[in-house]
């Protein structure tokens, strides 16, 4: 078969982002325009600022992608786009601006899943992988753990009954002064602390269940420190940032390790931004190596918001027949 080039477009949050990618596992080109910096002035993401900030750039970003790539817009076969889940009017950019280049220059149009994108990220990072196994999908807007079967094929086994795990570190920073993203910035002072400091709790939900909930573990965090400013106590910044750490990594851990030995696999993937997160990775490599499972993780800049893990995700999507037509809308929420 012929090599396959998806350029694939993102903008579901504060990231624009196109990327070419060959055959779903090769990225030639990877542009992601960030606007961190804009956002940060206010702590998190301002919805309406994210959209006018994508409409700027997303044409420039586009034309990088195929410039860096040494590509033509002759040589891409399909476009690939997210739709869903993210913030409404941040996607209505990507997906106008994909479906206006599939009318104009006659090629196919595939809507990817932002979650399954963040799965495919994986493909990328390891040429060799292959499904099924259990992926862990913790961002800002989620956590899931995902039972991979194919690669079209997806079984949610858990998710976040209230907030997402990245959500979790950024009002964590938040609280302790450190900024916005919270997540790179608790895991680097982390370093410094005692994960032990201070036991915060790990929810369980029913015994069976696999699903998480972090809304408590944030508020034990917020009580801890306003009882001891209160008490006008000192408090050790990096010590409570490594016991939120290890209280929340804990628990993404363990339900990902029971989620595998339910199916009986020996492969655990982790894609999201907080996958990056350093203890993570290392509590689950060092867990898992106990029940011999592998696990495996894309590279930071694949971790969070990119168009690489879309185009990877369309190129299957695309090589399965789908298509998407004019009609194509941007969904807010989206089940997997
Ligand atoms: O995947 P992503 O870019 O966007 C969403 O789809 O939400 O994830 C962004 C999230 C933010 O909450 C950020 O704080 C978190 O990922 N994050 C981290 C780390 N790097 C990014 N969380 C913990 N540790 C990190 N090193
Ligand atoms: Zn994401």
């Amino acid at each position: 078969m012929d090599d396959v080039l998806i350029l694939g477009i993102e903008s579901s949050c504060d990231e624009t982002a196109a990327a070419i990618v060959k055959n779903g596992r090769t990225a030639l080109s990877n542009v992601i325009n960030s606007q961190i910096d804009i956002h940060k002035r206010y702590g998190g993401v301002v919805p309406e600022i994210a959209s006018r900030c994508h409409i700027e750039a997303i044409n420039t970003v586009i034309d990088e992608a195929l410039k860096n790539a040494n590509v033509t817009f002759d040589d891409i076969d399909a476009i690939a786009v997210t739709y869903g889940p993210g913030l409404v009017g941040a996607l209505l950019v990507g997906v106008s601006t994909a479906k206006a280049l599939a009318y104009t220059l006659k090629k196919p149009l595939v809507n990817v899943h932002h979650i399954k994108g963040h799965i495919c990220a994986n493909y990328v990072a390891h040429s060799d992988l292959k499904p099924p196994f259990i992926c862990l999908v913790a961002s800002g807007g989620h956590s899931h753990i995902v039972y991979a079967k194919d690669y079209l094929e997806y079984e949610i086994m858990g998710m976040t009954r209230d907030d997402a795990a990245g959500e979790a570190f950024d009002k964590i920073a938040r609280v302790l002064g450190l900024g916005y993203p919270g997540g790179p910035k608790i895991d680097a002072l982390a370093k410094e602390g005692n994960p032990h400091a201070v036991e915060f709790p790990r929810v369980k939900m029913a015994e069976e269940s696999l699903d998480f909930s972090f809304s408590g573990v944030k508020t034990a965090v917020i009580n801890h420190i306003h009882k001891l400013e209160q008490k006008g106590e000192e408090y050790n910044k990096a010590d409570i940032a490594a016991s939120f750490q290890e209280a929340v990594t804990d628990v993404l851990v363990s339900h990902t390790i029971e989620a595998a030995q339910r199916k009986n696999l020996d492969k655990i993937v982790i894609a999201g931004g907080v996958a990056s997160n350093s203890a993570l990775r290392d509590k689950m490599e060092k867990t898992a190596k106990k029940y011999g499972i592998d696990v495996l993780y894309p590279p930071p800049v694949l971790c969070t918001d990119n168009a690489v893990m879309i185009a990877a995700a369309g190129y299957y999507e695309y090589v399965s027949g789908k298509r998407a037509d004019m009609r194509l809308n941007a969904v807010a929420s989206l089940p997997l």
